[in-house]
């Protein structure tokens, strides 16, 4: 009998922590020894896999994935499953998704969303997951629940200060927080400000002004801006943490950066299209713009981008993730051409599905940037995300005897250069919003618990649908009120 299940040797490895030559022991799922290279020389396992001098990472973990959602509002429907998402996944070097649980307005219950969502990802999935709950109606008993998402292994929700059917006002926001706040919750929020964006949808309107690039004017900066310190005031007034999904723009990164001097429990995540795309990309001839329609939306350009890529040097932004929201381009009854008809030809740029596939490209498009130092490429890209939502050390980290063997192996700098293209990639969608761009890096196997389950070279995609396991998660170990009484509506 060998000695290790599976050797990975003569790579570069770097965690949040550290960067060395180091080899890596795996027996039963978990990392068994982390050793400087040539420890291993002699040792047995069933398998050995030469890393020749590439990168090797724990798996990223993908913290903001829309999966199998049904149309929440509008027509749009996720154009993946968990099945083509998480395979996609993997094919990309992430090897644990969180994913959303939705709650309906019309839904009192959480749990039933949980339960629900559930049911859609047993056994379909190649990546380990795990679901934010996302609430829509703070009711009574959607809040008397947060106890029991905790016993559920759920530390996270999700909510929104925009869209009609998932909005809630600042009281329920209130509402939320607070319990929240006793139940250890991270609680994670769409900072737009809803009336802003409507009141701007109306005035395009008058003129007549349909064009998907109409999109990013109807997002205003200000409307994130304003809604960013209006979240950060009600997390401060309550002193509970919470993170600011998707942030687009530096000046909403500067409010966030400036709380977190104060000491404020503020997380905050961007995604590549905040680095990678402008509005110059929805403003394309007909209705192709659409593909690249978001909320918010790609800002204006090299400026933002560069602002953005601060907040991710400087520790403003805790987490890269995808916001992967995936829906055809092609499709018209549930894709982005759903919206166009006979009235608007080019269809109504308030209409079209909001979203963006990603989930495959996140860890390349950023790695082949070559602008994150690498061990603040593995924090943002696996490590705080880990630690943030409650599953570290056991995702996000090479903690022998604690972590599950998820590793990232890359290929040695300068051996690959790829143009990418939509049919390179495994998800279930028609169109990538970075066709042709140049990439540098591309995993070449990616190990989930010990398996190898993409090999570039050796079969692509080599894991198994339903491999991957749901994850129990703790409450946050990066995240915490500052206060450790409990709150007193006196002490106002
Ligand atoms: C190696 O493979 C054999 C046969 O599949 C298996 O029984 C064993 O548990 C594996 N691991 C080690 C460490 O031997
Ligand atoms: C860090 O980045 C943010 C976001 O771009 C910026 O507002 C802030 O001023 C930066 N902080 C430092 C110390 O450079």
């Amino acid at each position: 009998m060998a000695e290790y299940d599976l050797l990975v040797l003569n790579g570069l490895v770097v965690t949040a922590d550290e960067t060395g030559q180091f080899d890596i022991a795996v027996k039963d799922g978990k990392i068994a020894k982390l050793v400087p290279r040539g420890s291993l020389d002699g040792i047995t396992a069933n398998k050995t896999i030469d890393a020749e001098g590439g990168m090797v990472m724990p798996g990223g973990v993908d913290a903001h994935v829309h999966l199998a959602e049904p149309a929440l509002f509008g027509k749009g429907k996720s154009a993946d499953d968990y099945e083509t998402g998480s395979r996609s996944a993997i094919a990309g070097g992430t090897t644990t998704l969180i994913t959303f649980a939705p709650q309906r307005k019309t839904e009192p219950s959480l749990l039933a969303a949980l339960a629900a969502t559930h049911e859609l990802a047993k056994d379909k999935c190649y990546s380990d997951y795990s679901f934010h709950l996302i609430c829509s109606n703070a009711g009574p008993q959607a809040i008397s629940e947060f106890a029991a998402l905790r016993e559920a292994g759920i530390s996270s929700l999700k909510i929104y200060m925009t869209y009609e059917a998932l909005q809630l006002k600042d009281s329920e926001i209130l509402d939320v927080l607070f319990e929240a706040r006793k139940q250890k919750i991270v609680t994670m929020i769409h900072a737009e400000n809803g009336a802003i964006i409507d009141w701007t949808i109306k005035k395009l309107e008058e003129k007549k002004l349909f064009d998907p690039k109409y999109h990013v004017t109807s997002h205003p900066p200000v409307a994130e801006i304003e809604a960013t310190y209006r979240a950060i005031s009600l997390s401060s007034f309550i002193d509970v943490p919470i993170l600011i999904v998707h942030v687009s723009s530096p000046s909403a990164a500067k409010h966030i950066s400036d709380a977190q001097k104060r000491g404020l429990p503020i997380y905050a995540e961007t995604c590549p299209q905040y680095l990678f795309l402008t509005r110059k990309d929805l403003d394309k001839p007909g209705f192709e713009g659409a593909k690249c329609v978001c909320s918010p939306p790609p800002r204006e350009g090299e400026q933002d981008h560069e602002g953005i890529w601060q907040g991710l040097e400087n520790g403003t932004f805790t987490v890269l993730s995808s916001d992967h929201c995936p829906f055809l381009y092609e499709d018209t009854t549930v894709g982005k051409k759903s919206v166009i008809s006979a009235e608007y030809p080019n269809g109504h740029f308030k209409y079209i599905p909001n979203g963006c596939p990603g989930v495959e490209t996140r860890m390349s498009l950023a790695l082949s940037a070559n602008r994150l130092k690498l061990q603040k490429f593995v924090e943002v890209t696996s490590t705080n995300a880990a630690k943030l939502y409650g599953l570290y050390p056991r995702k996000g980290g090479l903690v022998p005897g604690e972590s599950d063997a998820d590793l990232t192996v890359w290929y040695p700098d300068g051996m690959k250069e790829y143009q990418l293209t939509n049919s390179m990639l495994h998800h279930n969608v028609d169109h990538t919003p970075y066709e042709g761009r140049t990439i540098k890096q591309w995993p070449r196997y990616t190990i989930l618990r010990g398996e190898v389950v993409w090999a570039k070279d050796e079969g692509g995609l080599v894991g198994k649908k339903g491999y991957g396991q749901f994850l129990q998660r703790d409450m946050s170990s990066l995240a915490g009120s500052m206060s450790k009484e409990e709150w007193n509506v006196e002490n106002f």
